[in-house]
């Protein structure tokens, strides 16, 4: 398994707290109604375009490795990226209980990723994962319009994991729609799994005194940061799951409007 090295965050930013806080949100048997809903057909659309298929798979946030036990079986390769150590140890003996031998772990923080070029038929980053991406500043206000439009950790991760993309690959990203519903969701979410909200009603993030963090989208911003990645709108879908979330589809092959592949 390949160790990745934690790129530097703001002093004092305590990783363990946001990690416990994100397990609680995954294993906690409560779910708000309308982010289960989205899950649920996140999973029906990647069964019913990826199950059975022998696919090269980057799975970007793991968690407890439950795509892989749906994905790998197929056969091919599988690639889960976590940093949360517990969350990847419940990965890591999920899959060597079952018996996938071509899933494999890769612990640390994606900042610091560096995935082979030209390698994954499909990158997906599921269930509102993307939003979590983002520098750790102590003080909120620094998460300002235009940092959230060029989110550099976003671009840095989306980017890497683009050009890491085969020719006829495709992304897949998970992301909550900035709309008051969704951050009325993330809200009773957090709240009913533990943890203590801290931002002004109608910000464009929700961040917890546990030292969760996760972004909502409008298609402007996650454009403008696609942009930032080297990814041109005309190759952007954006599919809708329910009335607070997208799944964002990012085809990597000649969709261009004058056929030619720009992809840097
Ligand atoms: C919302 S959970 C989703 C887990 C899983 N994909 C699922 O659908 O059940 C987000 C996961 O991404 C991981 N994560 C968030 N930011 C990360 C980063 N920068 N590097 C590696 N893992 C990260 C978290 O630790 C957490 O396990």
């Amino acid at each position: 398994m390949k160790h990745l090295p934690a790129p530097p965050d703001r002093e004092g930013f305590d990783q363990s707290s946001e990690n416990a806080a994100v397990q609680g949100t995954l294993l906690s048997n409560y779910s708000n109604p309308l982010i289960r809903e989205a899950r649920e057909r996140q999973d029906e659309i990647l069964r019913s375009r990826f199950q059975g298929q022998r696919l090269a798979i980057a799975d970007l946030g793991c968690g407890d490795g439950y795509h892989g036990s749906i994905f790998a079986p197929a056969g091919g390769t599988f690639h889960g990226y976590e940093m949360a150590p517990d969350l990847a140890a419940l990965t890591r003996e999920r899959w060597q209980r079952e018996g996938l031998a071509n899933a494999v772990l890769k612990v640390g923080n994606l900042a610091a990723a560096e995935p082979p070029g030209g390698f994954y038929d499909v990158v997906w980053c599921l269930y509102f994962t993307p939003g979590n991406f983002r520098d750790r500043f102590a003080d909120l206000d620094q998460y300002t319009d235009d940092y959230l439009d060029a989110n550099p950790v976003f671009i840095d991760i989306v980017g890497h994991f683009w050009r890491a993309l085969k020719p006829t690959g495709v992304m897949l990203l998970t992301v909550y729609k900035d709309v008051p519903e969704a951050e009325a969701a993330q809200l009773d979410f957090y709240r009913n799994t533990g943890q203590h909200p801290i931002t002004s009603p109608g910000s464009r993030f929700v961040a917890t005194r546990e030292g969760f963090w996760s972004a909502r989208w409008t298609r402007e911003s996650l454009l403008s940061n696609l942009a930032g990645a080297g990814i041109s709108a005309s190759r952007v879908t954006f599919n809708e799951l329910n009335e607070i979330a997208w799944l964002v589809e990012i085809a990597a092959g000649s969709v261009t409007e004058m056929g030619i592949d720009t992809r840097s």
